[in-house]
């Protein structure tokens, strides 16, 4: 038996630690779909977590079982909030067993950068990048923007010195219902926010590509570089898709680099609903997206896809002495996560996903999108056929934007109240966003768990709290 100092003294009792801390977490797993969505965290709890620095150690698995009902609450079927993938019982396995190796996943030649390559080559695959493509597992699609990014930037630098011309401003082109991260990455890439021009949508909300050509030549003319486009596959206020094959052939014609925030919408490659509006991810040179939302992958994990892979390691592999490859010894091995990414140290994140992909199959979790993507149709015929709400987007994939109407009170006050109210009831979790000047409820569904009688209870309970908040907020 191991007995380093922080090993267990005795193994037969922390082995019936682990067993009772396993069948709580089971049971937590087992009854999600019952309860309340979200409860906040009681004082009395909050204030263990805020202990005094604990300098003795003591017991802990009393504070880690009475935490369990004290998340996001987005594994209930009635989470609809922002976009949360909703995980799977699969990935507690996966984990322990990642906890247990602790293994450093940055590189050298072990099981873990075989395990993540494969990841990589099977998502290639289906997303359309072929098998030269390159990629790494990140936290999220905010970090998988960055890398590809920071790629597309330094290939337009090289291609400028190679060329040997003056290089004007680099500017990039996202359309205003693009996801912050893009304006972050920007920021943290040392181009400038104002760099990102954020171009115009339709009454989709899709980027208006004629607007997107118009700024093109207004940057050129104005002796700007024009060195990126990045589409959007799934918008996060209310899921609109670009029209990505125009912005691959405008991006083609005026040497752009292709990148697509990709964060949920992308998986609706893997179904049938939404595929045929996805075709142009195929032809982009980054994609970013998420194996936590809605791949049902348990947080946190998304991918960064490059097309090019030798621009991927230009940009990423410098390394150390110290850090050297061997041919033969644990400082072999072909795929060092290092040479693709900003982070050394990272964990075996990529297990829980592999372990998610081989157990349940891309065709079930294409299954699970396309039944979200149904149910989306279907709480909006329910919105329409009320006649105190209404839609206020249109419904292109899993998202639903609409409000709770009255002539008598502030509707943007109302609605935000309607939201809060049903968080703090316990019954259902949506969130708010703000469409062309509006509030709106949003309601999300990334969740393999809600079934139609959740949208039932969803709209009784908005309806319930409109008529009643409707005659406090009138008094
Ligand atoms: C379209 C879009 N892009 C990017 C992100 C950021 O992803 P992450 O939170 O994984 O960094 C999100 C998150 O909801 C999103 O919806």
């Amino acid at each position: 038996m191991t007995t380093g100092d922080l090993d267990p003294k005795n193994w037969d009792e922390f082995r019936a630690r682990a067993h009772a801390l396993l069948d709580d977490s089971l049971d937590k797993m087992s009854t999600a779909d019952q309860g309340r969505v979200w409860t906040p965290l009681p004082n009395q709890l909050k204030a263990q977590i805020e202990q005094p620095l604990p300098r003795g150690g003591g017991d802990v698995d009393q504070i880690l079982r009475a935490i369990l009902p004290y998340g996001v609450g987005n594994t209930h079927p009635r989470f609809f909030g922002w976009v949360h993938g909703a995980g799977a019982p699969s990935g507690v396995l996966a984990d322990i067993i990642a906890a247990a190796m602790n293994v450093n996943a940055g590189g050298r030649n072990h099981v873990a950068p075989v395990v993540e390559k494969q990841v990589i080559n099977w998502c290639a695959d289906v997303m359309g990048f072929g098998e030269t493509a390159s990629g790494l597992i990140v936290s999220g699609t905010s970090l998988a923007t960055v890398v590809a990014l920071k790629t597309a930037r330094d290939q337009a630098n090289a291609l400028a010195s190679i060329r040997g011309v003056p290089q004007g401003r680099l500017v990039g082109y996202t359309s205003n219902q693009a996801h912050s991260c893009i304006k972050r990455a920007f920021d943290l890439l040392g181009l400038g926010t104002d760099s990102l021009r954020l171009v115009p949508c339709n009454d989709a909300f899709e980027m208006d590509t004629d607007a997107l050509i118009a700024q093109i030549e207004a940057d050129v003319a104005a002796g700007h570089q024009p060195f990126l486009v990045a589409g959007t596959a799934g918008a996060v206020n209310m899921g609109a898709i670009d029209d990505l094959e125009t912005i691959a052939d405008i991006a083609a014609e005026h040497k752009l680099w292709f990148h697509v925030d990709g964060a949920f919408g992308a998986a609706g490659r893997l179904g049938t609903a939404a595929a045929d509006r996805l075709t142009g991810i195929a032809r982009a040179d980054s994609l970013a997206f998420d194996f936590h939302k809605w791949f049902q992958v348990n947080y946190e994990a998304g991918l960064v896809l490059i097309r090019n892979d030798a621009a991927h390691r230009a940009s990423f592999s410098d390394r150390a002495e110290y850090l050297r490859g061997t041919e033969r010894g644990l400082a072999g091995g072909a795929f060092w996560a290092v040479d693709y990414g900003p982070e050394l140290s990272r964990g075996f994140r990529a297990l829980k996903v592999w372990a998610h992909l081989v157990e349940h199959g891309f065709d079930a979790l294409g299954a699970t999108i396309d039944r979200n993507i149904a149910l989306a149709g279907a709480l909006r015929a329910r919105i329409v056929a009320h006649e105190r709400l209404q839609p206020m987007a249109p419904t292109p994939l899993n998202i639903n934007c609409f409000r709770y109407t009255s002539d008598r009170v502030d509707m943007d006050i109302l609605n935000t109240e309607i939201v809060i109210a049903l968080q703090e009831s316990g019954v259902a979790v949506p969130s708010t966003t703000v469409l062309n000047g509006e509030t709106a409820i949003r309601v999300n569904i990334t969740n393999h768990r809600t079934q139609e009688s959740d949208l039932d209870v969803l709209i009784e309970a908005v309806v319930e709290q409109g008529a009643r908040l409707e005659k406090v907020l009138d008094r």
